[in-house]
């Protein structure tokens, strides 16, 4: 038995939590196992790495630090949660994975693909996710979203280049694979990216039960 891995990707500010939340509720209601997760975290000892990546520190974090530390919290992840939950037949929702580690580390920080790729086939082997949604946005509507929230993590601190870095490595992932990925207009009200993922839903199903 093998069970359904999607991911939701984006910038902050995107939607990719409230709109898991939505997918989620959806899929139960059609009585699908649902495991909501995110990453970096998604277990006790994954969230601690969490915090040592997002809490600002006096100490400049080393781009190849952040990159390893993203992959240690993503083994624990795969190893607690997220294979076994696919291994019973669930279907995993997780908040960002490795195509944020591609946009973030390897769009926004410059980090080579190539290492990016190494450490994704290290700690995954063969596992990649089987749909990824794309929440995409201007930059400055994410970022005025996540700062209605409050106090800014270590990433949300980067400047505008940062997070267009991010936007476009994105979207190139997306355009690169067309079957894996579905790209979303996140600018759009709440209730009409809703709608957009209400088509998804048919197809997701089937292959749930696949
Ligand atoms: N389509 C939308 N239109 C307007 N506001 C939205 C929309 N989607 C989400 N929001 C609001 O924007 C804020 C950020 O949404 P959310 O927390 O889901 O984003 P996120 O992608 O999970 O961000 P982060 O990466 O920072 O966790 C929330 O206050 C949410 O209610
Ligand atoms: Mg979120």
């Amino acid at each position: 038995m093998s069970g359904l891995f999607i991911t939701l990707e984006g910038p902050e500010g995107a939607g990719k939590s409230t709109n898991r939340e939505y997918l989620a509720q959806r899929l139960r209601e059609h009585g699908i196992d649902v495991v909501m997760t995110r990453e970096p975290g998604g277990t006790p000892l994954a969230e601690r790495i969490r915090e040592l990546l997002l809490d600002p520190s006096d100490e400049t974090m080393a781009v190849d630090t952040e990159l390893l530390l993203m992959f240690a919290a993503r083994a624990q992840h795969l190893a607690m949660v997220i294979r076994p939950a696919l291994a019973r037949g669930a279907v995993v929702l997780c908040d960002r994975f490795t195509d944020a580690t591609y946009a973030y580390q390897g769009g926004g920080r410059g980090l080579p693909i190539e290492r990016i790729a190494t450490l994704e086939h290290f700690v995954q082997g063969q596992l990649r996710p089987d749909l990824t949604l794309v929440f995409d946005l201007p930059v400055e509507i994410g970022l005025a979203r996540a700062a209605a929230r409050g106090r800014l993590d270590r990433f949300e601190q980067e400047g505008q280049a940062f997070f267009e870095a991010v936007r476009q490595a994105y979207l190139q992932r997306a355009a690169a694979a067309p079957q894996r990925y579905h790209l979303l207009n996140a600018a759009q009200p709440l209730a009409a990216v809703q709608q957009a993922i209400d088509t998804l839903l048919p197809d997701i199903l089937e292959r749930s039960r696949g």
